[in-house]
């Protein structure tokens, strides 16, 4: 049995006043029947992790280099991440794929440093438009899920997230069919590789404009194991919904 996981990515976004709403969330689910993570933006994470402390809440981080230390101005280790109060980083997100050249191949290194690091890498992959219209779907996200996934990686210490480029804070969220058809690919890819007790144990998030008003029915397809929120999860009040709707899946 997967434990579900409902994922907040504040991305960029939030300062000092963003922690009040986190205060919020965590009095709102001091405990609770899933994992609950928010990814606030590194300058706040520390403070995050105090004011979640011994609520069902946990926190993480959104990106970490490849390298455990060293000369590489203006990044975060794995380590720091973990020293700082993380549970978990988001890894391969679209948006650093396209405004920082990610390769499949970074991202799966990155992985392979959190995961040794301690932390949950949660791994985004996700199709443009232009490749879901050209029926390119599966190829794209089959490719990017061999290039990004560490060989040794264990069922809880790693998370994959659909992310269609295209439903990514635009509103437009892909049919219950067409998530349940890349969700079910990904399983089989899953246990085509590491088994059915590892393939098996990895958790599938769904992300791209998750809502309070949608969350239920996406929760109810098969090998949907939680989704991966943006906008939704900045206010307590869009994102306390879409935990109760997990819970209740
Ligand atoms: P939205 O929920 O705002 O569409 O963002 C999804 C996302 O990119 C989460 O990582």
């Amino acid at each position: 049995m997967r434990q579900k996981l409902a994922a907040g990515n504040w991305k960029m976004n939030g300062t000092s006043e963003a922690l009040s709403d986190l205060q919020e969330l965590a009095a709102a689910h001091a405990t609770s029947g899933v994992d609950v993570l928010i990814c606030p933006p590194t300058p706040l994470l520390h403070r995050a992790a105090e004011i979640v402390a011994g609520s069902a809440v946990t926190v993480g981080g959104q990106d970490c280099h490849m390298a455990s230390s060293g000369a590489h101005t203006g990044d975060t280790s794995a380590e720091m991440l973990r020293d700082a109060g993380a549970s978990s980083v988001i890894l391969g997100h679209s948006e650093r794929r396209a405004d920082h050249g990610e390769s499949d191949a970074t991202v799966c290194a990155k992985a392979d440093t959190a995961i040794k690091a301690g932390l949950i890498a949660i791994v985004c992959l996700g199709e443009s438009l232009a490749q879901r219209e050209a029926g390119e779907t599966l190829d794209i996200i089959g490719a990017q899920l061999a290039g990004s996934v560490p060989a040794g990686s264990a069922g809880d210490t790693l998370v994959i997230a659909y992310e269609p480029i295209w439903a990514i804070g635009t509103g437009k969220v892909p049919t219950l069919e067409q998530i349940g058809e890349v969700h079910g690919f990904l399983r089989a890819q899953l246990v085509a590789r590491f088994g059915t007790g590892i393939g098996g144990a990895i958790r599938l998030l769904y992300g791209g404009s998750v809502k309070p008003g949608n969350a239920a029915e996406i929760f109810a397809v098969d090998d949907v194991d939680g989704a991966l929120v943006g906008g939704a999860s900045l206010k307590a009040a869009d994102f306390s919904p879409i935990i109760t709707a997990l819970e209740a899946a």
